[in-house]
């Protein structure tokens, strides 16, 4: 039986809450217009379980740590990645981010070994590497005054990182085309998400420049997997895993169509989350001086003027704290989704087959029940007791389960290795009066990017000359 709520909200004794939105549509129009806010105000309206009626799909919000739980852990079999996936898939293929069952746990199994915490140790002596020639050529940027856009210059970093890492190559001037083509097809699937099959295969000029976008990406990706190929080395990088992985039972080696999608998966997966979550946090600290003062002391402490490497990282407590709780406010995986393959109950209510399920970190990460004044930014949320206070789900920049991010911990290493790193020697030191807004496409975005100085840093000084931006979240009503 269904009877209309408080707020004209749809209510059923087998469905939770929810807002009723439009006839046919429900409120599909408002996830178009702005999917964040429209989550946020159902979780906030309606409580840990929401009933959302978005165009074709039912679906539930869920933001209980419990439930979300259930959906990533407990009864990881019975969810697959939602159709909301099938724009992803175009351009990233059937690769270890979009695929399912036997096939993706096969893959996983193939890609873990490149994640291991030996491999970790290595892995920051390239990341210190990369990020030494960009400091290097920050001294001149210094030393010139001239501003610079702090997102394209942490998507540059992480982006030769991941290559160096993964791949032992770097980009040379394909890098270009990675920097060109990446936010075509992000901007495209962001803008797609909830759009029909139609509206992607109609030849419109958006959905061109996306296919041609893909296409020109790809040829990077084939370089990389033809030149490792042709030259045989034998590095004990992640390429290396996926060119000589044999089917147990066939013998057959990975087909040139299946590497693509796995390292054009990682090359996408592992830079732009990486550097979007440096971004954040230089617009954090911008706005809380105190705290980019105790990192640069810390840095000083631990690591003085030498090279930070992995052994350092158990004493950068600080840094880790803060950028923990960057990841909390602006989670740049900001939202994902499952489909039930079966029948399934959550919080008590019946989950029917083929119903969507929202997982969104912007919002689970706000429940103020989760988090008290859950706005402002504050490390000390991520003190070992506050964190063993804390269900384990309340905390999901990285997802969690089986499906959870491989490169978990490897981001983690290499955020805490650049911040450290630019600490020793720089402030970075915004411009006043950007109005910077969190921009939710596959990532979240600070748009229209972040402008900054690099000023050179006295150690022992802590940060440099200081101007407090004014903050983009929460907007009005929050
Ligand atoms: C701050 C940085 C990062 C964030 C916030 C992040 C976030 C996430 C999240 C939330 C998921 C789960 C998505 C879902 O359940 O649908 C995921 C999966 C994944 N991430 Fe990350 N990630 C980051 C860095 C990385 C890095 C550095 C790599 C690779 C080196 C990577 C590779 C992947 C892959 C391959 C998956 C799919 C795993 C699977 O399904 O088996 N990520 N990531």
């Amino acid at each position: 039986m269904q009877v209309e709520g408080r707020y004209g909200e749809c209510m059923s004794q087998n469905i939770p809450p929810g807002p009723r939105g439009y006839p046919l549509v429900g409120v599909l129009p408002a996830l178009r217009a702005d999917p964040v806010r429209t989550f946020l105000d159902a979780a906030d309206r309606y409580g840990d379980v929401v009933h959302m009626k978005a165009g074709p799909y039912h679906g539930f919000l869920v933001s209980d740590p419990a439930d979300i739980r259930h959906v990533l852990q407990d009864n990881a079999r019975n969810y697959h990645k939602s159709p909301l996936y099938d724009r992803l898939r175009d351009s990233l293929g059937n690769g270890l981010l979009t695929s399912e069952d036997a096939f993706w746990l096969r893959q996983r199994r193939l890609a873990q070994p490149a994640f291991h915490r030996q491999r970790l140790v290595t892995m920051a002596d390239a990341m210190i590497d990369c990020t030494e020639q960009m400091l290097e050529r920050w001294d001149r940027v210094a030393a010139s005054g001239e501003p610079i856009d702090l997102v394209e210059e942490m998507m540059a970093l992480t982006q030769a990182i991941i290559v160096r890492t993964m791949f032992s190559t770097d980009l040379g001037a394909t890098a270009e085309i990675v920097n060109r083509t990446w936010p075509i097809i992000n901007r495209r699937i962001g803008e797609t998400f909830w759009a029909t099959k139609l509206e992607t295969t109609l030849p419109l000029p958006a959905n061109t420049r996306f296919r041609r976008a893909i296409d020109e990406l790809e040829t990077v990706v084939y370089r990389i997997i033809a030149d490792r190929r042709r030259d045989k080395r034998d590095e004990p990088d992640l390429l290396s895993m996926f060119l000589s992985a044999r089917d147990e039972e066939t013998g057959a080696s990975m087909t040139d169509r299946q590497l693509r999608n796995e390292v054009m998966t990682m090359l996408l997966a592992g830079h732009e989350t990486t550097s979007l979550a440096l971004s954040w946090t230089y617009l954090l600290l911008s706005q809380h001086p105190a705290v980019e003062r105790e990192i640069a002391d810390e840095v000083d402490r631990v690591i003085g003027e030498g090279r930070p490497t992995f052994a350092h990282l158990d004493r950068l407590t600080r840094t880790r704290q803060a950028i923990d709780e960057s990841l909390r406010i602006y989670p740049p995986a900001w939202g994902f989704s499952r489909r039930a393959i079966d029948d399934d109950e959550l919080g008590g209510y019946p989950v029917p087959k083929g119903w969507l399920v929202f997982v969104i970190p912007f919002v689970v990460h706000r429940r103020s029940k989760l988090w008290p004044d859950p706005d402002r930014f504050d490390p000390d949320r991520f003190t070992p007791e506050r964190e063993a206070a804390r269900p384990r789900f309340a905390y999901i920049p990285f997802g969690g389960g089986p499906r959870g991010c491989i490169g978990n911990q490897f981001a983690m290493v290499e955020a805490m290795l650049i911040v450290a790193a630019i600490a020793q020697r720089y402030h970075v030191a915004l411009l006043p009066d950007q109005d910077v807004r969190p921009e939710p496409l596959i990532t979240l975005r600070p748009k229209p990017g972040i402008r900054a100085r690099i000023e050179r840093r006295a150690p022992g000084r802590g940060g440099g000359a200081l101007n407090a931006m004014a903050a983009p979240w929460p907007p009005a009503g929050h």
